[in-house]
């Protein structure tokens, strides 16, 4: 199979197995993401969700299968990598944002090192970009100032900052107070309505709902079902997700 064939899919995954140590933490993972699709990744803790995710753009190493992103196999490692990782974004419960920059360097620092911008572009881009996640004034201020939701805003302007094909989100929303869950989900949606082809992992059953085309549920490692959310949150097929959604929709 040649790297070119798999064109049409964003995302693919054939035959992914991931082990730590002796734990056999994805088994035999095949998946097709095409361009602009936005999959919700459900299932219990420990899962392997936030291992897929990080499969995906090789923060973690797989120990048999292929990966491509915009059909181009991912290297085990080196330059390629790091240049097809940058295609990758990926946003998490910390937002990581470097406390001693200010938001705009947050914003800037990568596309001047990874994509030898100057600093004049990267500025002009970093603005629009904060403009977009609607933090634009806060751009002269330091991590520390602002609220949860604003610094994962930032989080994810960093990340589109480095012009992804893909974004990944595992619990995005997770570490964040009640009232500043929707603003990070706003943004979020919005993406996914200009076409980013998007893996999210999230607890927001009413982003699942609204905002996803595709529902993948794992459990131990295996994806067990792979659904609209339509079907998967009135008419689930396997007992696990059953009782997944009775623990989670049961109050
Ligand atoms: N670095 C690691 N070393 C050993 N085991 C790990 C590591 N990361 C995850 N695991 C194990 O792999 C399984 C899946 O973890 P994870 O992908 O974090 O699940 P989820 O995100 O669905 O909660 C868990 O049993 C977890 O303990
Ligand atoms: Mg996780």
């Amino acid at each position: 199979m040649t790297a070119t064939e798999n064109a049409n899919s964003m995302i693919r995954l054939t035959g992914v197995n991931k082990y730590f140590g002796d734990y056999h933490a994805l088994t035999d993972i095949n998946l097709d993401i095409p361009a602009g699709q936005v999959v919700v990744l459900l299932g219990p803790s420990g899962s392997g969700k936030s291992t897929l995710c990080r499969t995906i753009n090789r923060l973690e190493t797989i120990d048999s299968g292929e990966i491509y992103i915009d059909g181009v196999l991912l290297p085990e490692e080196g330059k390629d990598l790091a240049a097809l990782r940058s295609e990758v974004g990926m946003c998490f419960q910390q937002f990581n944002l470097f406390s001693h920059m200010t938001i705009l360097d947050n914003v800037t620092l990568a596309p001047m090192k990874v994509r030898g911008m100057s600093r004049k572009d990267a500025e002009e881009e970093a603005h629009a970009l904060l403009r977009r996640v609607g933090i634009d004034a806060q751009a002269d201020k330091y991590p520390a100032q602002l609220s949860g939701g604003q610094q994962q805003r930032v989080a994810i302007a960093r990340s589109l900052a480095m012009r992804p094909k893909v974004m990944l989100f595992d619990e995005p929303t997770s570490a964040l107070d009640p009232e500043m869950i929707n603003e990070v989900l706003d943004v979020m949606a919005s993406l996914a309505a200009e076409g980013m082809t998007m893996v999210c992992v999230t607890h927001e059953m009413g982003f699942a709902k609204k905002v996803a085309n595709r529902v993948l549920f794992l459990a131990d490692g295996k994806i067990v079902e792979d659904s609209t959310p339509d079907k998967f949150f009135s008419d689930p097929e396997s007992d696990r997700a059953k009782d997944f959604l009775a623990k989670i929709l049961g109050h």
